[in-house]
């Protein structure tokens, strides 16, 4: 059978159904990085990273490095951070400023542009007969900018990356469009490896608040009663149990469409989130007002919750981790956690909470080693031959999708379900499958329709 079709029939979302050895198996993985990461719209960088000209930061779009540069004219390009004579990685440092880039094997050069500037012994090795107009860096064809989140694409007919989001632009907008201002990274870049596969964490943070409760109890039992992250800034009182967040809300909603997914509770809280410093809650508090004449108040409100941007973008409200799952191999990943903050905020509030979001989603936060352990068991499993063949039960909430009255855009269900997760496979085994982007939206399209019956 053509391979294309094989995979296609690993994932059954129509009934809820995948087989693992979507997560394990290497040839598969060869096709993610051919068929899904040279096709996707995949995050690059923060604008606030690069902002003057000579700017760069070394990132990879799959497993291809890239470099991102700001251009002296202001705007940014991105080539493959591969030197054309064999392939050396150009650029070995994380980022910073420059004017040039040199390989470090022979010492061919580079411009900002990506044109090749210089070869050692050009004259004497080269005889000066070397066209160096046709060997410059390979450029990422298509780049982008939402709202100050840089994304590439090596795909030309790929769909604009508005078309791309659809209605998760809604969702991204309530985690960077609080204030006027936008957002901007603070500090450096946590980075760590999990050895899991990518769509373990991609998927979790598209659609899982299932886990929540579960995974994350004893964690939430000590923070909810802590003082310092109670709304009232009292302690518990004697016999008070911790209630949390979810024990208070007023029912929520999952959104899934196009591979991306979005999941959150309601509450009339604007602090509602029991991960961050009190500062940073009082600072949620004060900016509401803001907030809410700029979003409206669901997504004003919405301080917790869970986001993916097919396939590896990932963010938390409230906490304000922003991460990329960089696939390195079926059973690997690498972490990169960002930390967004709004401009506007005050020096101390963005110290606290760069503190807040180490603590609870740096690499050995209280919260993310709850979710790594998890992957990393489910990954050891799947060296079973017997575990890659049995089927997962993607059920939940099946048949219960909607459209909504109430302005929250897209097909939802009830905050608990698997809506989200059902449609990030769908559109995977549709990238997998498809010929091409129309291909692709089609098969999309059909999907969806078929889930709500208008
Ligand atoms: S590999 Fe870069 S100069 Fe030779
Ligand atoms: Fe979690």
């Amino acid at each position: 059978m053509d391979d294309r079709l094989q995979v296609r029939s690993m994932v059954d979302a129509r009934h809820g159904r995948v087989k693992p050895q979507i997560y394990a198996d290497p040839e598969i993985y060869q096709l993610e990085l051919e068929r899904v990461f040279a096709r996707s719209w995949l995050f690059l960088a923060h604008e606030s990273m690069l902002p003057k000209a000579g700017d760069f930061f070394t990132t990879s779009m799959g497993e291809d490095p890239v470099v991102v540069v700001r251009q002296k004219d202001g705007s940014l390009q991105a080539y493959l951070n591969q030197c054309r004579h064999r392939g050396m990685r150009l650029c070995h440092a994380d980022g910073g400023n420059t004017k040039a880039f040199t390989c470090p094997y022979h010492g061919w050069a580079y411009g900002l542009d990506g044109g090749l500037t210089s070869v050692p012994l050009e004259e004497q090795a080269y005889r000066n007969q070397l066209d160096k107009s046709r060997w410059g860096l390979t450029r990422v064809p298509r780049l982008a900018t939402y709202k100050g989140l840089v994304f590439g694409n090596w795909d030309e007919s790929a769909p604009s990356l508005e078309a791309y989001m659809g209605d998760m632009a809604w969702y991204l907008d309530g985690f960077l469009d609080r204030r006027a201002g936008g957002t901007e990274v603070l500090g450096g870049i946590h980075k760590w490896v999990i050895d899991c596969n990518w769509k373990f964490a991609a998927e979790q943070f598209c659609s899982d608040q299932y886990h929540a409760p579960y995974t994350h109890a004893s964690a939430v039992q000590v923070l909810q009663a802590s003082p310092a992250n109670k709304s009232d800034g009292k302690p518990l009182g004697e016999g008070q149990t911790a209630r949390p967040v979810w024990a208070d809300a007023l029912g929520g909603v999952q959104f899934g469409g196009q591979g991306h997914g979005s999941a959150f509770f309601f509450t009339e809280k604007p602090d509602a989130n029991v991960w961050v410093d009190g500062a940073v809650s009082a600072y949620f508090r004060d900016t509401y007002p803001e907030a809410e004449a700029r979003l409206g108040k669901v997504r004003a409100l919405r301080l917790a919750g869970h986001n993916t941007l097919f396939p590896t973008l990932s963010w938390l409200n409230g906490t304000q981790t922003l991460r990329v799952w960089h696939p390195r191999g079926p059973n690997k990943i690498e972490v990169w956690a960002f930390c967004l903050c709004d401009r506007e905020a005050p020096a101390e509030v963005k110290d606290a909470l760069i503190k807040s979001h180490a603590r609870a989603f740096g690499p050995a936060g209280f919260l993310e080693q709850d979710d790594s352990e998890n992957w990393v068991e489910v990954q050891k499993v799947l060296q079973g031959h017997k575990a890659r063949q049995t089927e997962f039960c993607m059920e939940m909430g099946l048949g219960h999708e909607a459209r909504r009255a109430d302005g929250i855009p897209g097909v939802t269900n009830y905050t608990f379900a698997e809506t989200a997760a059902r449609g990030f496979y769908q559109h995977w085994a549709n990238m997998m499958s498809a010929e091409n982007w129309d291909e692709i939206q089609a098969l999309n399209a059909s999907y969806e329709k078929e889930l709500v019956h208008e």
